[in-house]
């Protein structure tokens, strides 16, 4: 069988057993290498004074990891500037937040060929390469340069932005025509699939086939979406954990029975945190019977501090949530516990487990698995309720969640109020059915698809004749 390599801008090797404090992609990249006797390569996270191309490679726990180390400049320029503050704000809608240097332009092109230069030696005739995010978008382009005929695909798990949006990018062109040098490009849902073809169609002057691919600028590539999902079993295993078990107990005892609403966010401003926490004031300012019956976990980890937008986040969240708070806690009752450390994915699965109500509610997102993870960690019995925005990827397949506005105070307000009474019966088949798309659409069904459509792909693009590259554009 043929080797796949992984390509992602973080690294992320499977911890020594015992502690998991791998994300869910990163279990599931770990599970796939294994499977596939692969390698992942990426940036250590470290930075050298002066970049030396140095490859460290490990073997972690059946997984061979190859990582380099980048200096200061590409990791401000190509980290934290192209992909942070310009293409990580515009893909999520938030052109407001965007800043668009060339220099980070300039970054970010120097450090996908250093990718390249680092990632060629490592590549065998029939590996499969594929890469992951917004990070890496030109790497095809370079690898194809160095002579790489290899499949190479590639995932974004970040929303693909609506084009009118995408036209403020300076060089939008030349990162769309990379993209051309893979044979599949991935997308979590449908819509992000066809906002990238609107693109292509209408900008570039691209053709659709009546077999999916596009065709632009003498290639032609396959977009297709692929919803990512989690390992329910291996979820399900976290949650009866001992530790699992030991938070789950914590949690059930310090509800003292009231009802738990439960938000667990990286703190980014694509994930509507200050929103949600607005919405719940306005419940609990309209109804104030609610009162003392419940309160809300609000569990928010720090990220990315070096970029500007994310620095006062804390501070905002803190004294907003401090002034609900102040509005209406009781001398024995408090309505938000805002929670900034980091919990073990064991202590998180029994926290989704006790949790009544999730409030998945971010402005916009490529997927969102703390949905999914929540569903699973729930016990089959007497379930909670998920409250998931419609603008997270997540809500085309979660359909029997309470589907809000995010937007909207009033709109999350009324579904968390339409939660906190949904009988035990709505509660259940609403679960049973979440939780039989969590299974089916699960971590191995978006990777075997993607590397099938992958390969299916690469062996009809190499038994065509190549078109040639029409010069500088489109068709025509
Ligand atoms: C999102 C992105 C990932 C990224 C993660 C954490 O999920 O899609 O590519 O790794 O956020 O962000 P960070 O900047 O800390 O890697």
């Amino acid at each position: 069988m043929s080797r796949l390599i992984v390509v992602s801008n973080r690294v992320n090797p499977p911890a020594p057993e015992g502690a998991s404090s791998q994300g869910g992609l990163a279990m599931a990249i770990s599970a796939a290498l294994r499977e596939y006797s692969g390698v992942w390569f990426g940036w250590s996270g470290n930075s050298t004074p002066t970049y030396t191309g140095q490859l460290s490679m490990q073997r972690v726990n059946g997984v061979t990891v190859a990582t380099m180390d980048l200096e200061e400049q590409d990791i401000e320029e190509y980290y934290n500037g192209y992909a942070n503050r310009t293409l990580w704000p515009l893909f999520h809608y938030r052109i407001d937040l965007t800043q668009y240097e060339r220099s980070y332009g300039e970054g970010y092109e120097r450090v996908n060929a250093r990718f390249a230069d680092t990632l060629v030696p490592l590549i065998e005739p029939g590996d499969i390469v594929w890469v992951q995010d917004y990070h890496l978008i030109p790497l095809a382009r370079e690898l194809r340069a160095r002579g790489v005929k290899n499949a190479i695909g590639f995932f974004l798990h970040i929303p693909w932005p609506a084009r009118e949006l995408i036209l403020t990018l300076p060089r939008h062109r030349q990162l769309v025509e990379s993209m051309f040098h893979y044979d599949v490009l991935g997308f979590h849902t449908e819509e992000w699939k066809n906002a990238f073809n609107s693109y292509v169609l209408h900008e570039v002057g691209g053709m659709q086939l009546s077999d999916g691919r596009v065709r632009a600028f003498g290639r032609m590539v396959r977009p297709q979406a692929f919803p990512i999902g989690i390992d329910p079993a291996a979820f399900v295993s976290l949650k009866t954990s001992a530790l699992g078990q030991e938070s789950y107990d914590r949690m059930v005892e310090s509800k003292a029975g009231r009802k738990m609403l439960l938000g667990v966010d990286r703190l980014d401003y694509s994930k509507g945190i200050d929103e949600r926490l607005l919405a719940y004031d306005r419940l609990l300012a309209d109804n104030p019977d609610l009162k003392r019956k419940i309160f809300l976990l609000q569990i928010s980890t720090a990220t990315r501090s070096e970029v500007e937008a994310y620095q006062d986040m804390f501070a905002k969240l803190d004294a907003l949530s401090g002034r609900i708070n102040g509005a209406h806690a009781e001398m024995d009752w408090i309505p938000i516990r805002n929670v900034h450390r980091m919990h073990s994915r064991e202590e998180l699965a029994g926290i989704y487990r006790a949790a009544d109500v999730a409030l998945v509610t971010p402005l916009r997102d490529g997927m969102n698995l703390v949905a999914k993870e929540y569903v699973a960690a729930q016990d089959e019995d007497d379930p909670g309720v998920l409250v998931l925005s419609r603008f997270a990827g997540a809500a085309a397949q979660m359909k029997d969640a309470l589907i809000v506005n995010p937007f909207s105070q009033e709109d999350v307000a009324d579904a968390i109020k339409k939660a906190l009474a949904m009988p035990l019966e709505e509660r259940r088949k609403r679960w049973r059915a979440l939780m039989d798309g969590v299974e089916r659409d699960d971590i191995v069904a978006w990777r075997d698809k993607f590397v099938a459509a992958l390969r299916e792909a690469h062996k009809a693009g190499a038994a065509r004749p190549r078109p040639r590259i029409a010069a500088g554009g489109g068709e025509g």
